[in-house]
């Protein structure tokens, strides 16, 4: 554990712990020379033997270059990676804001559809930018904690599992991937993830967000949205529910398909009103027909 003040590579000064877990922690740091906050993620060496660890570090560091690699104003950007006293830092932007989890816990019952939809919509965009590379990023733990909101409005994925991966090539790790409530099925025993494993925590993530109900409280089972909250739209129940049907083939089969049925959903920023649009009439000119502001 690294307490402030601390200097990693003779340049990154620890201002604090942000959070974390068993496996290593999360901290602000500034970077001495250019001045610059950053967050490093720490992983703590944690393996029994030295074939576990070397099988650990290969993942890291695969895992590490596939991260720093991508592009998208979305995805959080990674600037260096080493070791240092026999642990793995990786060296990211530091995200100025809040998580939608602590977002969510200060609200009453849920956050509102207009916003929860127009989130939804830019999570869907760089999901599709992740599941349309080549091969696939899937991110499979999406959830609320995992997601910030800066404070110029816009959402930023952390948290690419690579703790989770790292912790996978040490014995010591039974536990199935993912998070517990946003893992799907096939996550949880041997089944084959893709894509629409990711579909099934963004319908878990957009139910807890509609609702503030655990989805830890019963493992794959989701009340109906409008059971829980019923002024949510009849659009948006059935495409949450489609996300979260347990067989993957049931479900939406790629983001950009949730995408569109997310847009067929529209509130008015004027009057905060829902315009359900017919599909073949979406398009960058559609009007409120209830003030007829531009939507
Ligand atoms: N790039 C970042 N910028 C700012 N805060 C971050 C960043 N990455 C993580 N955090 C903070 O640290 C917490 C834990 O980070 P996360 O990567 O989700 O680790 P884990 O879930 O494995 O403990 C987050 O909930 C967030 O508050
Ligand atoms: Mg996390």
């Amino acid at each position: 554990m690294l307490n402030p003040g601390d200097i990693l590579q003779g340049k990154y000064r620890i201002i604090k712990a942000l959070g974390g877990n068993g496996m290593g922690r999360v901290y602000q740091a500034e970077h001495t020379m250019l001045k610059t906050t950053v967050a490093i993620k720490e992983l703590i060496d944690q393996f029994s033997t030295p074939q576990e660890r070397q099988a650990g570090i290969d993942l890291f560091l695969k895992e590490a270059q596939r991260l720093a690699a991508l592009d998208h104003p979305m995805v959080v950007k990674v600037s260096d990676f080493f070791i240092e006293r026999n642990n793995y830092y990786l060296v990211m932007e530091y995200v100025e804001g809040q998580t939608l989890e602590s977002i969510l816990n200060t609200s009453s019952g849920g956050l509102p559809e207009a916003l929860v939809v127009d989130w939804a919509i830019n999570i869907c965009n760089v999901l599709e930018y992740l599941h349309t590379l080549s091969p696939p990023v899937i991110f499979r733990d999406l959830k609320p904690s995992n997601i910030m909101l800066t404070q110029m409005g816009r959402l930023k994925l952390i948290d690419f599992g690579i703790a989770r991966e790292f912790k996978a090539g040490a014995t010591k790790d039974t536990k199935p991937l993912g998070t517990p409530g946003y893992a799907p099925p096939e996550q949880h025993g041997t089944g084959q993830t893709d894509a629409r494993s990711d579909i099934y925590s963004l319908g878990a993530t957009l139910h807890q967000l509609l609702t503030k109900r655990d989805p830890a409280d019963s493992l794959f089972m989701f009340p109906t949205l409008r059971s829980i909250k019923p002024t949510v739209s009849e659009t948006m129940e059935n495409i949450v529910a489609k996300c979260l049907q347990r067989d993957q083939a049931q479900r939406y089969q790629t983001i950009a398909e949730v995408r569109d049925a997310l847009r067929l959903c529209r509130f008015c920023s004027n009057c905060n009103r829902l315009n359900i649009i017919p599909k073949e009439q979406v398009s960058k000119w559609n009007f409120c027909i209830y003030c007829g502001h531009k939507l």
